[in-house]
């Protein structure tokens, strides 16, 4: 039985429309996917959008629509963001739905429940009152610990407002001696490092409880309280509720052991939710352990936390407010979807930051796309359409032997061997299929693609280098089984980077395979691609190829 691999983003707030900081999550989580299915690994996807809360509350009222017809207006640019992106996922969370709000209520209804039967009170949950300052834009009481060094809370916080209110409180401080040990138990928790030593610095500072109600006299867009119909939850313990919702958890029993053995397959050791910086510290990183923790969910079942960076402009933080929001839904039409997803991954070092510029996008996609992996397809295509009628030589038998004489492969091989990464997997007796996830693995996809276009390069310069048109005039035996191992070897290289670079192109990848004739009757289909047909020789002898289509049209500014 192969493993699930479990992997989430965040929802997205549905106050405003996505920006390309979104698409980047997004398009990473669909690429990590891509690759544990080219792997053979099953994979279960769940992403979605976020959609109570007060700064929904606000936007809808500000619109002068209910915030139920707000919030389906801007869920359904997102819907179809990720499928302009092709973003595939297996299921989608919308916190407004009913099932959703089934299970927030049910949990909720057992932490209230679970009671100390001594005092009558619950373990986890109690009513306390209130007074403090408030922010607005993060739903929260802030205390003395968030002023800044000049004694007043910074702008991050937005508007702040002096506030009275009584409320009901989750209990996190008590669990702070568990949450420590398990960060310490477990190295990978968070990644990258240094943001699990970020982690361990916040909880080792954590002090007070987590307030999870609102009363509806000032907010009424939310889930109410299953035991106080005077009070909705608060939005991030909603929120963080669908990752096990759309999971196929069980309210009506808590305990983990107990729960479908579909959603224990997905909360397993492999459950892998990518989130920005901004939403580490507290939420994922405090509140959401602390939740699984007091659900009973065992130790090894605790998601690990990708952690990625942000998408700049101009060096300030993307914000409808700043005006500065750069719109993925026009880069799209401009570009292409793969054009988009290309720069989004190959910009920016997982974990770190990157800002934003289109000619950047445009220098990349002429730079990698139109030419290294365009020019070879079509150059390629070209000669075997001109010197082999379509047709591949698979160049038979070793008498050519390469100048290596202690080597018995033939002379294809020998070529094949100097095209980039292949020549160091190759050198250590491991083949690319196995060596390949080494990159991959984890998750730095900018260094994936960067091999990948390493061998676009050494195959992109063994074209200038082998001149198959000088070979095609030479009427000798060796010069017509170096042209045909030549081609060989570029329309291998071809077929194998259409393999590869499948997670992060699946439409160029489609594209390469359907020129090159390859698995014609997979059109279209993901199952088209699987790394262990990464091997090399795979495409037969007589092998027709198609005529070359521009894959990447060179953009002229
Ligand atoms: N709704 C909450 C998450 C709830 S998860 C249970 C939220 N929404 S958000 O729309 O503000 O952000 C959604 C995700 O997009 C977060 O992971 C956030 O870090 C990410 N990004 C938002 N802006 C971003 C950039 N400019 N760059 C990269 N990612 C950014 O937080």
């Amino acid at each position: 039985m192969p493993k699930t691999f479990f992997i989430t983003t965040a929802i997205d707030y549905t106050n405003s429309p996505p920006h390309i900081g979104h698409a980047y999550e997004k398009v990473l989580a669909d690429v990590i996917a891509r690759y544990h299915r080219l792997k053979g690994d099953k994979v279960f996807f769940l992403t979605g959008v976020d959609q109570h809360g007060q700064k929904v509350q606000q936007s809808a009222a500000k619109a002068g629509v209910p915030p139920a017809e707000f919030v389906k207006e801007i869920t359904q640019k997102f819907v179809d963001l990720w499928k302009k992106l092709d973003v595939y996922y297996d299921e989608w969370a919308e916190t407004t739905s009913e099932r959703h709000k089934k299970v927030v209520q049910g949990i909720l209804q057992r932490l209230w429940d679970e009671k100390d039967p001594t005092t009558g009170e619950s373990h986890w949950i109690y009513k306390a009152k209130q007074a403090g300052y408030y922010s607005v834009r993060q739903e929260q009481f802030l205390t003395d610990k968030e002023r800044g060094p000049d004694g007043e809370f910074g702008p991050e916080w937005g508007q702040i407002e002096f506030r009275e209110e009584e409320n009901y409180y989750f209990r996190l401080s008590q669990h702070k001696d568990w949450l420590l040990s398990y960060i310490d138990n477990r190295k990978d928790a968070v990644i990258p490092d240094f943001r699990q030593t970020e982690l361990r610095n916040a909880v080792e500072k954590l002090s007070g409880d987590l307030c999870i109600s609102r009363p509806k006299s000032r907010l009424d867009w939310g889930i109410e309280l299953p035991f106080d119909k005077d009070f909705v939850n608060y939005v991030w313990f909603d929120a963080l509720t669908n990752y096990i919702s759309f999971a196929g958890y069980d309210p009506r029993d808590g305990n983990y052991a107990k729960q479908p053995q579909e959603f224990r397959d997905r909360w397993s050791k492999d459950t892998l939710q990518i989130i920005g910086k901004d939403i580490l510290v507290p939420a994922h990183g405090i509140y959401w352990p602390i939740m699984l923790h007091a659900l009973d969910f065992p130790d090894e079942a605790m998601p690990q936390l990708l952690v990625h960076g942000w998408w700049n402009l101009g060096g300030a933080k993307m914000s409808k407010s700043a005006g500065n929001i750069v719109d993925p839904f026009t880069l799209i039409e401009k570009y292409g979807a793969d054009a988009l997803r290309y720069y989004l991954l190959s910009e920016i070092g997982t974990g770190g930051d990157a800002d934003f510029s289109e000619e950047r996008l445009v220098i990349r996609y002429n730079a990698d796309l139109a030419n290294s992996v365009g020019n070879l397809l079509n150059r390629t295509l070209t000669m075997v359409a001109k010197y082999q009628d379509n047709r591949i030589a698979f160049p038979q038998g070793d008498w050519l032997h390469n100048p290596d004489e202690r080597s018995t492969e033939s002379y294809a091989q020998h070529i094949f061997k100097q095209i980039g990464a292949y020549k160091s997997h190759m050198s250590e007796g491991r083949t690319l299929p196995i060596t390949f996830p080494i990159t991959f693995g984890p998750f730095v996809a900018n260094a994936a693609i960067g091999n990948i276009l390493a061998i676009l390069d050494q195959a992109n310069t063994l074209v200038e280098s082998a001149a198959p048109w000088k070979l095609a005039k030479g009427l000798d035996k060796v010069s017509k089984v170096k042209l045909n191992s030549v081609l060989y070897a570029l329309s291998e290289t071809l077929r194998v980077v259409a393999i590869l670079i499948s997670p992060v192109l699946p439409a160029a990848a489609h594209g390469i395979f359907d020129q090159l004739k390859w698995k014609i009757e997979l059109g279209g289909k993901e199952e088209r691609f699987s790394l262990a047909d990464a091997e090399w020789g795979k495409l037969p002898n007589g092998h027709v190829v198609g005529k070359p289509v521009p894959l990447f049209p060179r953009i002229e500014s």
